[in-house]
């Protein structure tokens, strides 16, 4: 009988248990599932083997290679929520213990956190455009370059409304209209430089780490001669805005649709400085934006020529980069409309009217 299918799969779980960081998944990816990976080697033995173990053997090795691809997204699912947590607990935390005083009124911590982001861009040239939380399927998904029933879908489980609308997924779903809005200004010569915050809203069941409800932003550049230096100069800067300090990022490469190529941006630890500490994982390096350069079909959809010109789009999460900011630990304090811990955020220069 053929063995190698259960041997590899029994290497690859002891070399699951060496994996600790997120930035370690690709590596394992290629290793196990590359063209030249183990999977692929064990597909071409099968030509040594007689037409009778052929069969069975093809079949393990495809049962192998589907536990190794369930193993690793599920893995990739865990070190995410574990690094994303890990940030969370080392930053300042606000105080639960705090008396509340009704006299003064506050900001609600996404709105600080946004208005801070809107500034920086604002100042490099971005509007800031406004877009509904009900929209319908071509904007969240088809001008997005997600046909019905691509699998892109199944990581965003919708409330699709009655009325043949849903509530936005995403705030990727406004890029079709902001592109449309600019597009004969394009045409005029005027970059597009545009943010969009807004709520969003995902059926996952509420935990400290999930809710239903939460805020992104989204942001798009796109002019002649746009390439991926001024999708990192503008990420960089603002970032080393938004954390204080200067920050160093990276690019890996991420899967979204709607982008070609796609990334997920990483900055280097601003806790350890990149030489590996327990908020990282001992990595050095923190998962915060995915991005990428803007798909062709996004550009047509929206009546501008891909050949004429290129974007990037990034999409931030606000709600998690609030977290981080202010050392939130459980997601739900946002919408819990508890004023005790909303509070603590206040701009003390806006006092209740008597
Ligand atoms: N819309 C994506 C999501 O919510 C995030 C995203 C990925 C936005 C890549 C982008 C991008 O603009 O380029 O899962």
């Amino acid at each position: 009988m053929f063995e190698k299918p259960d041997e590899l799969r029994e290497i690859f779980q002891k070399r699951l248990e060496t994996i600790a960081a997120l930035s370690d998944i690709e590596e394992l990816r290629i290793e196990y599932l590359g063209k030249k990976g183990y999977v692929s080697s064990l597909m071409q033995e099968l030509r040594s083997l007689s037409p009778e173990d052929k069969k069975a053997a093809g079949q393990r090795i495809n049962e192998v290679k589907q536990f190794i691809e369930g193993t690793i997204a599920d893995k990739l699912v865990e070190l995410k929520a574990k690094e994303e947590q890990k940030l969370i607990d080392s930053a300042e935390s606000y105080d639960e213990s705090m008396p509340f005083s009704a006299d003064i009124g506050s900001y609600h911590p996404i709105t600080l956190v946004r208005r801070e982001v809107e500034d920086i861009f604002t100042s490099m040239g971005f509007t800031v455009e406004d877009y509904s939380e009900i929209t319908d399927d071509y904007n969240c998904f088809e001008a997005l370059n997600i046909p019905p029933h691509h699998p892109a879908r199944d990581m965003q489980d919708t409330y699709y409304l009655s009325s043949d609308q849903l509530l936005k997924t995403h705030t990727s779903a406004a890029q079709n209209t902001i592109l449309r809005k600019y597009k004969d200004s394009l045409e005029n010569g005027n970059p597009i430089r545009a943010i969009f915050p807004g709520r969003c809203f995902r059926n996952e069941k509420i935990d400290a780490c999930h809710e239903n409800t939460f805020f992104q932003m989204e942001g798009i550049m796109v002019d002649k001669d746009i390439s991926i230096s001024n999708l990192i100069y503008f990420m960089k800067t603002m970032l080393s805005e938004v954390f204080q300090k200067d920050v160093t990022v990276r690019l890996r490469p991420g899967f979204f649709p709607f982008v070609e190529p796609g990334f997920e941006l990483d900055i280097q630890c601003l806790i350890c400085g990149g030489e590996g500490c327990s908020s990282c994982k001992d990595s050095g390096w923190l998962e915060l934006c995915p991005c990428g350069m803007i798909h062709p079909n996004v550009l047509t959809a929206a009546g501008i020529d891909p050949e004429k010109y290129t974007g990037f789009a990034f999409g931030l999460g606000m709600t998690r980069l609030a977290m981080m900011r202010y050392g939130i630990k459980d997601i739900r304090v946002f919408n819990s409309g508890d004023l005790k811990a909303l509070s603590q955020f206040t701009d003390k220069s806006f006092v209740r009217p008597e």
